[in-house]
This record gives C-alpha cells, structure tokens and sequence, in this order.
C-alpha cells in the first residue's frame, strides 16, 4: 500500500481545507502547504497564517518553501522551524513564470551551484528533515541529470517527482520514460506526482514501480477528497457518497469562511474555488451552473441538487 500525499495547491489547500479534509475523510499521509515565500524581506501575513502551529493541531503537515537563493533558503527554513517543524519540503517544480524566471520552482533546477550551496545547508540543518518536489526540468526533459548527482548524496526524507518541464506547465502528456530514468537513478526514496484520478491510477504505478515510495496527488484529490481513503481501504465509493462527502466539506468550509468575509460575493468567490476540478465528479451541466451562478442564493440553490441529483 503506497502512502498518499497531498499536492500543494496556491489557493486551495490551505490550512482550512487541510483541517477540514484531514477531520472528514483523512487517508493522507502528508498534506503539504502551499509555497512560502520572501518578499519584501519576510514572510506574507497569509503564509504566516498558513503554518500557525494552532491552526495545524494534529494534522500531519509539511511546510514548502521556495527560494532561489541560499540566502532565502536560510531565511524561510529558520522561520519555519521557528515553530516548530522538523519537516520542510523543497520547491523545485513550480512552472509559474513569476517564480521561475526568477530563478525559483523549476527555474532553480538549471542553478547546480545554487543547488550545490543549499545542499551543504542541508547537511548542516540534520535536525530538519528536508524532501525536495521537482520536476524534469524548466525547458528541457534532461535537466535533473546534474542536480539528481547532488541530491543523491544528501540526507533526505523522499523526492517527489512531477515528470513534465516547467514550460510545459500542466499541458501535455506526463513523461513516463523520463520518470522511469530518474526512478533508476534516484538514490532516495521517490514519490511520483501528475494526472492521477482514479484507484487504477494509482493501482497501475505500484505494478510499474514496485520500489515507489508513494504517490502525491493534486488535482485528482480536490476532484474526489475519498480517493486517498478509497485506495487505503480497498472500497470504491458510489458517486453519491462521494458527492455527499463533497457536499459535507463545502458546508464545513462555508461555516469556516462565511464569518471572515465582507461580503456575499467575497463568500461565493471563495467557495467557487472548491469546484473547480469537479467537473467530470458532478456533471457539467451543475458544474455551470456553480460556476456561473451570480448571486449566494443562487449558488446555494445549485449546491443543494448535487445531493439532491445523485
Ligand atoms: C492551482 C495550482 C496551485 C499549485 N500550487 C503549488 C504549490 O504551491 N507548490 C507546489 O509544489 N506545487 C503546486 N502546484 C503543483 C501541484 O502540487 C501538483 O504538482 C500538480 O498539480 C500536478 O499534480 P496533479 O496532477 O495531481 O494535480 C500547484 C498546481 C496548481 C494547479
């Protein structure tokens, strides 16, 4: 049975979302936060928030960072093991050009001196356990060669492995013969991260990699929050417990928000976000309906024919 691992997603799995996943349905082993980053010379007052120790009581969280320097490395894991964590993971994946041109995400994955000086940092830090997320490369499929020698002779927890190229973002197909040559490689345990969606996803990786590590999954569990919890008790759920479930953690996310925002259409624009993958889990034409409605009440309405519908 592979641990399951759930992806850092920028504006949706924070600390609410974990919460309330982890209290509902759980069969995660690690969730991990979204990226934190410098700016300005410290820390923004939502990523702050997102790693308050009070606001993560008892659900397994990793804490990600991102930098591009060694001297941002330093700064975001002392702040981060400041409260209490002895697990940090890495960003070495992120397509997003505002990151990547500036040298962090997948944009770091070209810098091997960069990389080499936060290396040493790790080995220095052996009170922290590090994991690295990375894909192939920014522009070309073989970039990782050089920095996998590096990381391979350091001390570290997992590597997780999203086989696409930055520029590439999530388009295309995933490289599987990519990922095959880097899992030969890979001297660390390895997670593989992309396009799972279903049990038999996660079911043909364990076949093809009998030495994975565990798979991450992203997209795939906002779509269906039970898929980790399926897979870890053997049981396919029917669609209507799986919208049930996913009605059952919208309420408990619109109860957590619905006092912190200003205003109705605040509220909707937030709770909109928690559909966004869903499409193919409700249907297309409630999914529009969600999507489009103009007003709470409306939105609401089409909430209530999701369990309604099933
Ligand atoms: C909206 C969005 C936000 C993301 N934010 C992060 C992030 O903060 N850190 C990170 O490492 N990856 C981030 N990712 C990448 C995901 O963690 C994951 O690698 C990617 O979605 C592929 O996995 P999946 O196909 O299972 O979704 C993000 C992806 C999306 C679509």
């Amino acid at each position: 049975m592979l641990p399951i691992h759930f992806a850092p997603l920028q504006g949706h799995t924070d600390d609410a979302y974990r919460r309330i996943h982890h209290r509902l349905v759980g069969g995660v082993e690690h969730y991990y936060t979204p990226f934190i980053r410098m700016e300005g010379g410290g820390l923004r007052s939502k990523e702050v928030r997102d790693i308050r120790p009070e606001y993560n009581e008892g659900v397994p969280v990793v804490p990600q960072i991102i930098m591009k320097s060694l001297k941002e490395f330093e700064y975001l894991t002392s702040e981060v093991a400041q409260r209490g964590y002895t697990r940090i993971d890495l960003n070495m994946g992120c397509p997003f050009p505002m990151q990547a041109k500036h040298g962090r995400g997948a944009g770091l994955l070209a810098q091997t001196d960069i990389i080499r000086s936060i290396a040493q940092a790790i080995e220095e830090r052996p009170q922290i356990q590090f994991s690295i997320k990375m894909r192939l490369g920014w522009e070309d499929k073989d970039e990782w060669r050089p920095v996998l020698e590096v990381l391979n002779a350091l001390p570290l927890t997992h590597i997780t492995l999203h086989p696409r190229i930055g520029t590439q973002q999530y388009k295309g197909e995933v490289d599987m013969e990519s990922f095959r040559a880097f899992y030969e490689a890979c001297r660390h345990p390895l997670v593989y991260n992309g396009d799972i969606h279903t049990l038999a996803d996660i079911r043909s990786l364990e076949e093809a990699y009998p030495r994975l590590a565990g798979v991450m999954i992203g997209r795939g569990l906002l779509a269906r929050p039970s898929l980790a919890i399926e897979y870890a008790t053997g049981q396919e759920w029917s669609p209507e417990k799986r919208r049930k479930l996913m009605t059952d953690l919208h309420q408990a996310l619109m109860e957590h928000w619905q006092p912190l925002m200003n205003s109705d259409a605040q509220l909707l624009n937030k709770l909109r976000t928690f559909w966004e993958y869903a499409e193919e889990e409700i249907g297309r034409k409630l999914y529009k309906k969600l999507m489009k409605s103009g007003s709470l009440k409306n939105y609401l309405s089409a909430i209530r024919e999701i369990t309604h519908n099933s």
